[in-house]
């Protein structure tokens, strides 16, 4: 893998980065924080023609996004992404005896099966809903997974500002959405993205795949403006690390 941009070491490009370098260049800041993390096509399709990220990605990528799992205190998706790429808690690594939480978010309450299974050696399992999913719903979800794994933020949809301060108040503060587009574009127009690492695999493969934002038009109209802060290329693929702009 070798630096195409850094720019706290503009002498840099061309470098080879060791697996030390990786590890600090993804580091989080000491402050709170969140970073979604994506892999698209060239074509900027976020799945292949299986429907899942796992026939687009590369392997750089699936390094990069070890690393963030072993970087980060907790793992924030969304209920279709679980449903799609089959999540389940996480496990540990040579690198980190003590996994990330996972923490799904689904509006409607519901309760994904790689929840539900408190394997050991796993991380937490954390379900984040709103009111809306119903008091029927939320006490089955309470019974499954117990009264402190599910996290109530919002009335019709979740807020994710009060869910991350949620989250930051058990401790976990270095958070990686792994997506997908619906929440990413919840967590944008929510503005509390901090960063976005994006890897480009050197593939086009056409159809109408989602990108990697879905819904509404973000405000402003002009878009949410990001700032490179890191470029890497392993093998024709492109990782970044991209600031929001505040
Ligand atoms: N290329 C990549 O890096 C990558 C990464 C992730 C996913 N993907 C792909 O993306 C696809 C899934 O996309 P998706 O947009 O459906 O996934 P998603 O964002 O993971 O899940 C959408 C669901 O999350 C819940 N949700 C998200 N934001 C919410 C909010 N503010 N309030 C309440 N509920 C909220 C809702 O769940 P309920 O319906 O349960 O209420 C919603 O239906 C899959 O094909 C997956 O493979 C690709």
């Amino acid at each position: 893998m070798r630096v195409l941009l850094d720019p706290r070491r503009p002498a840099r490009p061309g470098a080879k980065v060791s697996a030390a370098e990786l590890v600090e260049l993804y580091s989080f800041p000491t402050s709170r924080w969140v970073r979604s993390n994506f892999v698209t096509t060239l074509d900027g399709s976020a799945v292949g023609a299986d429907g899942r990220s796992g026939t687009v990605n590369t392997p750089p990528d699936n390094r990069v996004f070890a690393l963030q799992r072993d970087l980060c205190d907790a793992v924030l998706v969304g209920s279709g992404t679980v449903e799609a790429e089959g999540y389940e808690r996480i496990t540990a690594t040579r690198r980190r005896a003590a996994p990330p939480a996972l923490v799904v978010v689904s509006g409607s309450g519901r309760l994904p099966e790689g929840l539900r299974t408190p394997w050991k050696g796993r991380g937490a399992g954390l379900l984040v809903t709103c009111t809306a999913a119903g008091a029927t719903r939320l006490a089955h979800c309470r019974k499954a997974l117990g009264e402190d794994a599910v996290l109530v933020a919002g009335e019709e949809h979740v807020d994710l500002r009060t869910a991350l301060d949620a989250l930051a108040a058990r401790g976990l503060r270095h958070v990686v959405c792994e997506g997908g587009p619906t929440l990413l574009s919840a967590i944008l127009a929510a503005g509390v993205l901090d960063e976005l690492a994006l890897s480009l695999a050197p593939t086009v493969v056409g159809g109408a795949g989602p990108r990697l934002t879905d819904g509404a038009p973000l405000n402003p109209p002009d878009g949410i403006r990001l700032r490179p802060h890191l470029l890497l290329e392993e093998a024709g693929t492109l990782l970044g690390l991209w600031r929001v702009r505040r």
